[in-house]
This record gives structure tokens, C-alpha cells and sequence, in this order.
């Protein structure tokens, strides 16, 4: 099966092949690698797409791209990023409703195991089944799945505003920035072109990227939304920010310190304070992966945004 899917990607990527003006990338490339553009396939190209974005390729054998993906620690311009602690539990970072964030595991369906199966979770009632499946879901939309919304391909049933979702991890642009190129390499290892790789960058920085953005519309149904999922003071600010409408962020307090970094701990334990840039409560420079490093810092040092300089 990979085999198959990823000699197509590899065709994909070498080829001519480019994608027609009227095909979204979701249709052109569940076309070019699972041959029919039904909702099940469209289901497994974003289930491939966000499981290699989030636990690193996987897939073998694969196109020569290497993905460290979002769960391993990297850097970004110099600064070390580990957005681990804010999917583990280890940081109280998560909007459950409340005034402040909460700490959640949302790694308790099995972890990396299921991914690397084609699979969100071992269960189906888990957090990570459900932020999974919501993934799947949400970048389907983002990147124009046509036969999205029935059984074989939910349309997306999570949160809309990406601003409430992340308001409580109070993410640093390194911090965004390491996560959109983990999304940019996964569709970069199954074969995207580089002009796609670029279309669909941008929109991320774009519409997540900036602090204080006015509402956006992302899914058609829920309307404009507030977007901004990058809040902290590293952030670029929105053409005609709206900050009123933003609550004052701070750093998420460590809910479990066996789960953060020890630079993180010794940070003061107040990493709320430590606003300006997240570098302090994220950085583990005794661990970075030096792979990780490598493929991010070669294509993104001094890049001010978006990922023009990697794929152009
Ligand atoms: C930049 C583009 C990003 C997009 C489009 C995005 C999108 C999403 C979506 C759709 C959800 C599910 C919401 C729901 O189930 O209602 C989610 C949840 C989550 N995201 Fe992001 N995200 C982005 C960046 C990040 C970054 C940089 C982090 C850093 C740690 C992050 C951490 C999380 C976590 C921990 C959750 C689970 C929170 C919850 O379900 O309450 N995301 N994201
Ligand atoms: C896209 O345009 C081509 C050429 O104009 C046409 O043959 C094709 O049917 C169109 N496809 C879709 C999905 O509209
Ligand atoms: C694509 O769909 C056609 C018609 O339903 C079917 O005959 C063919 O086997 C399918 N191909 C693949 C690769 O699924
Ligand atoms: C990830 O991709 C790199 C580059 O192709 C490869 O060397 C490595 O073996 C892959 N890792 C896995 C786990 O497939
Ligand atoms: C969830 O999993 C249970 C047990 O594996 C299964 O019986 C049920 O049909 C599943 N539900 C959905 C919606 O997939
Ligand atoms: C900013 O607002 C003006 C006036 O509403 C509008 O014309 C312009 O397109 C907006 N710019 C952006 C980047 O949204
Ligand atoms: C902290 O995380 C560790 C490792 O997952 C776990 O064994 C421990 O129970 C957690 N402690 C608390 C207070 O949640
Ligand atoms: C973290 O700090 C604890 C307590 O000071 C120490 O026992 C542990 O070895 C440290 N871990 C690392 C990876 O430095
Ligand atoms: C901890 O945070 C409080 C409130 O912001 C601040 O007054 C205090 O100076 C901080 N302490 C340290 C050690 O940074």
C-alpha cells in the first residue's frame, strides 16, 4: 500500500505534473496518489497528511523527506521549540471552558502506536481520537476536500473560533512556526509541489499566524471566527488588528514537571511571566534533536514568515 501511494508521490513530485487552477489540492492529490477522489480517500490522504505532521514520517519507503514532526522537539531561527508538554498534560494549556487553561492528555489513545497505523487512535472515545478526527477534518476543509461531509468524511465538528482552542497556550511564532513547517514537510514527503507547498503555508500564516486578527471565515458554516492562534508578543501583528478582542495571554502554568523539560522548570516555575518570547518555557537545548534542527534550521533561518525561502 505505501509502497504503492508513495511511488505515485515520488511520480507526483518529479513529474510535470501540475495541479489544474480548478482542482483543490485536496482533489488533485488524493487523484495523484489513491487514483479515485472519493470521501474515503480524501479521509486517508489528510489521515496520512496530519499523522506524518504530527509523529514524523512514518511511511516506508518515502520520498526522502525527513519530517521530525510537531510531537519532537526542533528549532526555529535559533530559538528551540517543544510543543510536546502542551499535547502530554504537561502544561495546563488547554480551553475546557474555563478561565484558565486545563491540563489534558491528549495522547491517552494509544500515542504514536495508532498513527503510525493510519489510525487517530486505538479507541474512538479518547481525547486524541477526537483531536485527531478533528484534524483530519479541519485541514480537509483548509485544503478544499470536495466530497467532505458524510459518514466515509465527517465535515468538521470541532471548535470554531482557533483562537479559543489555543488561547491558553499562548504560542510564540517559533512555536507556530514549528508547527506549519512540520504540516509544510508532511505534504512535502508525499510529493506537493513547491507551489503548493507555498499556496498552502501562506494560508496557515496567514489565517492562524497573527496576533489580533479581525474574525476570519475558515469553515464556511461556522462563519467568521477569531483566528489568531499565534498570541504572543513574538507574533506579527495583523493588518487591522482587532487586540480588543483579545484577552491578555499568559504563558500556561506546568501542570505535571515530570512531562516538561527541566529548562523549563527552572525558569522560574512562573512561566507566566516570561512573556515576550516563549523561548524560556520551551526551550530544551540539551535535547534538541539535531535532525529536527537540521531540516527546519536550513530552510528557516531569518525567514520572516510564511515558508517562501523553503519552497522557493
Ligand atoms: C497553525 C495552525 C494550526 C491549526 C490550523 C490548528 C488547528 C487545530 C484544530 C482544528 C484543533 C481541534 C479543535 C477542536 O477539537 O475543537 C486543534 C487543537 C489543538 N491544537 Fe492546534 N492548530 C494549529 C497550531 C497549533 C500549535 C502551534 C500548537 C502548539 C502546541 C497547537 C496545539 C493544539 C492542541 C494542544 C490542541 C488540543 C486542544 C483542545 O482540543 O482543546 N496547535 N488545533
Ligand atoms: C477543470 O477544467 C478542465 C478544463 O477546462 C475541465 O475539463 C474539467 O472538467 C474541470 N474539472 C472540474 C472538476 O471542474
Ligand atoms: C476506482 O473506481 C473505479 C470505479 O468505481 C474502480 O473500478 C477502480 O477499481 C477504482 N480504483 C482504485 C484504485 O480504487
Ligand atoms: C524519514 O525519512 C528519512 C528521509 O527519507 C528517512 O531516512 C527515515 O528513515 C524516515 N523515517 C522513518 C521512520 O520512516
Ligand atoms: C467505537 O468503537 C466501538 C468498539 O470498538 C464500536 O463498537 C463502535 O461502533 C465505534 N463507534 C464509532 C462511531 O466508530
Ligand atoms: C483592512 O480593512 C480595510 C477596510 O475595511 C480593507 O479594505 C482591507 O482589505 C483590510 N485589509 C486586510 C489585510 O484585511
Ligand atoms: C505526571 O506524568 C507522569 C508521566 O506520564 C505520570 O506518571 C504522573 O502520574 C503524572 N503526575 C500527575 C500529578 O499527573
Ligand atoms: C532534571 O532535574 C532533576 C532534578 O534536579 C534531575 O534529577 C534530572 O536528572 C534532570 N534531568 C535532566 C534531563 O537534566
Ligand atoms: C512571578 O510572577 C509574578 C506575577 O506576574 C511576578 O510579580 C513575579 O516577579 C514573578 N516571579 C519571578 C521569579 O519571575
Amino acid at each position: 500500500m505505501f509502497f504503492r501511494t508513495l511511488a505515485f508521490a515520488a511520480a507526483v513530485g518529479s513529474a510535470v505534473a501540475q495541479r489544474p487552477a480548478n482542482m483543490s489540492i485536496c482533489d488533485y492529490y488524493t487523484t495523484a496518489l489513491l487514483t479515485n477522489n472519493t470521501a474515503a480517500n480524501q479521509a486517508t490522504l489528510l489521515t496520512l497528511v496530519v499523522n506524518t505532521a504530527v509523529i514524523g514520517n512514518y511511511t516506508q519507503p518515502n520520498v526522502g523527506v525527513s519530517v521530525p514532526g510537531i510531537l519532537a522537539p526542533g528549532e526555529v531561527n535559533g530559538i528551540a521549540v517543544n510543543l510536546l508538554p502542551y499535547f502530554d498534560g504537561g502544561f495546563a494549556s488547554t480551553n475546557t471552558g474555563g478561565s484558565a487553561g486545563m491540563a489534558v492528555n491528549f495522547l491517552d489513545g494509544g500515542g504514536a502506536a495508532p498513527l503510525m497505523k493510519n489510525m487517530p487512535a486505538n479507541d474512538n472515545t479518547s481525547a486524541q481520537y477526537i483531536l485527531l478526527t478533528h484534524l483530519y477534518e479541519y485541514f480537509g476543509v483548509l485544503l478544499g476536500c470536495s466530497m467532505q461531509g458524510g459518514a466515509a468524511y465527517p465535515a468538521y465538528a470541532g471548535h470554531a473560533s482557533m483562537y479559543s482552542v489555543h488561547k491558553f497556550m499562548d504560542l510564540s511564532y517559533a512555536e507556530v512556526t514549528y508547527f506549519i513547517d512540520q504540516v509544510a514537510l508532511s505534504a512535502m514527503s508525499f510529493g506537493v509541489a513547491k507551489d503548493d507547498l507555498t499556496a498552502v503555508g501562506t494560508a496557515l500564516t496567514t489565517l492562524f499566524g497573527y496576533r489580533c486578527e479581525p474574525p476570519m471565515t475558515v469553515v464556511p458554516s461556522q462563519g467568521p471566527q477569531l483566528e489568531s492562534i499565534c498570541i504572543d508578543s513574538t507574533c506579527p501583528l495583523a493588518a487591522n488588528a482587532t487586540c480588543s478582542s483579545y484577552a491578555t495571554a499568559m504563558k500556561p502554568a506546568i501542570a505535571n514537571s515530570t512531562l516538561v523539560p527541566n529548562s523549563t522548570t527552572t525558569s522560574g516555575g512562573n512561566a507566566s511571566t516570561t512573556s515576550g518570547t516563549s523561548t524560556s518555557t520551551s526551550s530544551m537545548p540539551a535535547t534538541i534533536s539535531k535532525a529536527a534542527a537540521a531540516t527546519v534550521g536550513m530552510s528557516f533561518a531569518a525567514v520572516a514568515g510564511g515558508l517562501a525561502a523553503l519552497f522557493l
